[in-house]
């Protein structure tokens, strides 16, 4: 049972958090269902409900009050069973701080804060406090501007880092919930919290950044709330009685890297047994608006993997430079010991040239931290308020020989459900997978980012519009995406233009004043539909439909009666290999064709939207849109001869995929001249961000599927492969991020782990492994694998809403045999390339192209809940 998008349902802000089950594999479909909740002692039972409803099915009952607990279970009847399943285990929820008046917490930081220029030291703060009744539960609810890690009588609270993460702070500053009761014990107790700069008051943003974007102090916003056996409770919050203290982080920030200097540490701070080498004094007390603090709606950031260096060098002048063997997000972890004063220094960088760090790439991230030694014997330590995008360290200053286990890289990203997987026979495209996998695990950082190594890491939202198709199949991003478009909608400007980036650093944007781009603006309208087809949500779709909205009306006052948005700036199709290295929007593609056709996409999806949400007037209105655009764009851009004014394969892409042809002859000769125009360029790529997504597809869906895979197979320079058989290890920004005669692009912007290009997974897992879905959460998904490229065999698994869906193929003399697995409740259609399309039910089944071996009796439509419009 899980509760909303959450990861648990602990500090949930939802007052009526919907729930969600999974049945068994081969389970029979659900026909009706109880749940119960407990609530204080009292047991409350739904009785039986008719419904095969089991995504994200609404609170039964009262909502939750504040702090209030429920244990939840469900049971379940198949249809004409008189007998439920049994129970499922127990899943509690726990209501956070659901109102503003909850709040007595206010900010507290170091008096000096309001000085962030001549000193940007962060403090520290903490408190005693007694415990004389034995404690039966404790919760800490913490926030703060700039960052924080919050600790109990020495012990560190939770296991995130980067909390609380980055939303548009002044209208939305998350708040966690943490379960304490272990950290308290009788007597006197500490509690206490670093503080770091991060994105509140940090230096964040290219060309030198701007700093104290949100504020200048660095303050940290608790309230622990203790409940006694005896029903009293006692309540800790931040407040004028607080102090504060510089600690020994001397500096922090996210580009910079961290400075901490051991000789200040007292390891007990945190406990009422400290030493103290720093005088500690009263607190300064902000304000903060309590409306503003919200709940979690996705898994905080958190370590998911440790990765020991696969060699160690040192060089002639005594530095070691290390190769984790794999491009990654975290830091280092180091098991040290010198003579106090040493000073161990930690660059960072995704690729070597000439042997050295290149440090090009990160412009103005310094990527750089310093330990301090303390001289006390052995010291484990890692930065906590930065992250590195790196593959290759060089440290300086290390006393001695590096001993095996004394550095560790520790990959940290936003703690989500991994959900999908793939694999064939071509180990080339294995790794290229495998690179999607590791971009998206490094730019997914609390929002959707564009690259870790740089001085940007910013939530770039073209970037995130073409990429969540399979950012949704990978992992579980529902709830964090769901988050990121709440500001999306915040920082939408009331004009409706979307910015470039989001959330936005005042003053810090490339093309101000911010101004509306195809591509880039169009994740308002599109992003939260494919969320809805991926995760079922449709609550989720209604809260973004008016951002989309309010896009699509603001594109249609740009273009005017002709329906063409031939006007203002926009970046095309961005980073297309024939763009000059230093204007990347320079492609072959008229850029007003992208944007035009992008306003019909968008008007589409926007109907379809609208339909599902049973706003009919919006969906004839916009249905009847999406056609005129389309028209406008046959007129303007397709010639009599069915050549396009661009004779580029992004501008037939985006014809074919955008579904912008009206007469089947017309698909057709487009498909047809992709193609050739593929082959002509020896299928080396030819697309930027706009048309890499879409090729595959496109050159699929016209009868080219050998084209198709003529590209995914290239290893020559521009294509995927190019950087895979380059050792690539993630994803790159550019085609040639790194160029065949070795050497670095000069780019200003020339990132190793982007993910953008990397959208074409979400054809290998539809078309080369076969999985996708046909109706909202996959309720209905096909099986439709088209082999091709030499591949013998693949396997790809999604835990969908409903649970596992799986098909794994396998060339045969006779044709294809297909190991399919439909997930409870769901109905499949298999397409095996040479039979025609056949329904399973769900469950376990082999089929082959020849002969189904066992395929129960189809499963009526009629009881999916949202058929795909
Ligand atoms: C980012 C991109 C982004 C682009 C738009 C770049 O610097 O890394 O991915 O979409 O700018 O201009």
């Amino acid at each position: 049972m899980s509760f909303e998008q959450l990861p648990d349902g602990l500090g949930i802000g939802v007052p009526a958090p919907r729930l969600s089950w999974v049945l068994p594999v081969g389970a029979p479909a659900q026909d009706a269902y109880e749940i119960e909740t407990v609530r204080a002692g009292r047991v409350h039972r739904t009785g039986r409900l008719s419904g095969a409803d089991q995504v994200l099915v609404p609170w039964p009952g009262e909502p939750l009050t504040s702090r209030e607990q429920a244990t939840v279970r469900v049971r379940v009847w198949a249809p004409k069973e008189e007998q439920p399943s049994s129970w499922s285990e127990p899943s509690s929820v726990e209501a956070g701080l659901l109102d503003a008046a909850d709040w007595v917490a206010v900010p507290v930081g170091g008096a000096w804060a309001e000085d962030p220029d001549s000193d940007r030291r962060p403090s520290r703060v903490r408190k005693d406090f007694a415990v004389t009744t034995p404690v039966e539960r404790a919760r800490l609810y913490v926030t703060a501007h700039g960052l924080y890690e919050a600790e109990i009588n020495g012990r560190r609270v939770g296991d995130d880092i980067l909390a609380p993460g980055w939303t548009v702070y002044p209208q939305r500053l998350r708040y966690r919930t943490y379960d304490v009761t272990d950290h308290l014990g009788p007597g006197t107790n500490t509690i206490g919290a670093w503080l770091g700069d991060g994105w509140y008051r940090g230096r964040f943003g290219f060309d030198g950044g701007t700093r104290n974007i949100y504020g200048s102090d660095l303050s940290l916003v608790a309230q622990l709330e203790i409940t006694h056996t005896d029903g009293s409770t006692t309540v800790v919050a931040t407040d004028g009685t607080w102090s504060a203290a510089r600690g020994p982080i001397l500096t922090s920030g996210l580009y910079e890297g961290e400075t901490f200097d051991a000789r200040l540490d007292d390891p007990h701070w945190s406990t009422p047994e400290r030493t103290d080498p720093e005088p500690w004094t009263a607190v300064s007390v902000g304000a903060r608006d309590p409306h503003t603090l919200v709940a979690p709606q996705g898994p905080a950031v958190r370590c998911t993997q440790e990765i020991a260096p696969v060699t160690v060098t040192r060089t002639a002048d005594g530095r070691h430079l290390l190769d984790f063997g794999q491009n990654l997000v975290g830091r280092l972890r180091v098991t040290v010991d010198g003579p106090p004063g040493t000073r161990i220094t930690l660059r960072h960088a995704e690729v070597l040239q000439g042997g050295e760090l290149a440090t090009g790439p990160l412009r103005e991230a310094h990527a750089t931290d310093v330990l301090v030694l303390a001289g006390d014997g052995p010291r484990t330590w890692e930065p906590r308020f930065t992250l590195h995008g790196f593959r290759h360290a060089e440290i300086t200053g290390w006393p001695g020989d590096l001993a095996d286990g004394a550095v560790t890289a520790r990959v940290h990203h936003t703690d989500m459900r991994r959900t999908g997987w793939f694999e064939c026979s071509d180990e080339l495209v294995n790794r290229l997978h495998e690179n999607v996998v590791w971009s998206m695990r490094g730019n997914f950082v609390d929002i959707p980012t564009d690259c870790p190594q740089r001085d940007e890491r910013l939530g770039w939202t073209g970037d995130i519009q073409v990429f969540t198709p399979t950012a949704s199949y990978l992992y579980d991003c529902a709830g964090m995406l769901d988050s990121w478009l709440t500001d999306v909608g915040i920082e939408q400007l009331p004009d409706g233009t979307v910015p470039w980036y989001v959330p936005v650093i005042p003053g810090n944007d490339v093309w101000t004043p911010i101004r509306p781009g195809a591509a880039w603006g169009d994740v308002a309208a599109l992003t939260p539909w494919v969320l809805y087809q991926r995760f079922g949500d449709l609550d989720l779709l209604r809260r973004h439909y008016p951002t989309g909205r309010a896009w699509v009306d603001l594109v249609e006052r740009l273009a005017g009666p002709t329906r063409l948005w031939d006007s203002g700036f926009q970046l095309g199709d961005w980073l297309d290999p024939a763009a000059p290295p230093e204007d990347p929007a320079a492609g072959r593609t008229d850029r007003h064709l992208v944007a035009t056709a992008h306003f019909a996409r968008s008007a589409r999806h926007l109907a379809w939207s609208a339909r599902e949400l049973g706003n009919d007037d919006d969906a004839r209105r916009y249905a009847a849109l999406a056609d005129e655009v389309a028209a406008a764009f046959r007129d303007r851009y397709v010639l009599p001869s069915g050549r396009m004014t661009s004779d580029s394969p992004t501008a037939y892409c985006l014809a074919i995929a955008f579904d912008l042809l009206d007469a089947p002859a017309a698909r057709t000769r487009a498909g047809d001249r992709l193609a050739a125009l593929v082959l002509r360029d020896d299928a080396r790529i030819a697309t930027g961000f706009v048309g890499t997504p879409l090729i595959c597809d496109a050159l699929t869906e016209t009868g080219h599927l050998d084209v198709a895979y003529r590209l995914l197979t290239q290893t020559e320079c521009p294509s995927w492969l190019y950087t895979v058989v380059q050792g690539a290890t993630t994803v790159w920004e550019r085609w040639d991020s790194l160029r065949p005669d070795g050497t670095l692009n000069p780019g200003g912007m020339t990132s190793f782990n982007h993910y953008a290009l990397g959208a074409v997974a979400d054809w290998l897992h539809r078309t080369v492994g076969g999985i996708a879905p046909a109706a909202p959460g996959y309720r209905a998904l096909t099986f439709r694998p088209r082999p091709g490229g030499g591949i013998t065999w693949a396997d790809t698994r999604h835990e969908t809403p409903y649970g596992t869906a799986a098909l794994s193929w396998k060339l045969t003399a006779d044709g294809m045999t297909a190991r399919i697995t439909v997930p409870a409740g769901c109905l499949g259609t298999v397409d095996l390339p040479g039979r025609a399309p056949f329904t399973l039910g769900p469950g376990e089944h082999v089929v082959d192209s020849a002969e189904p071996r066992n395929a129960p009796g189809p499963v009526a439509l009629a009881a999916m809940a949202h058929p795909r419009p």
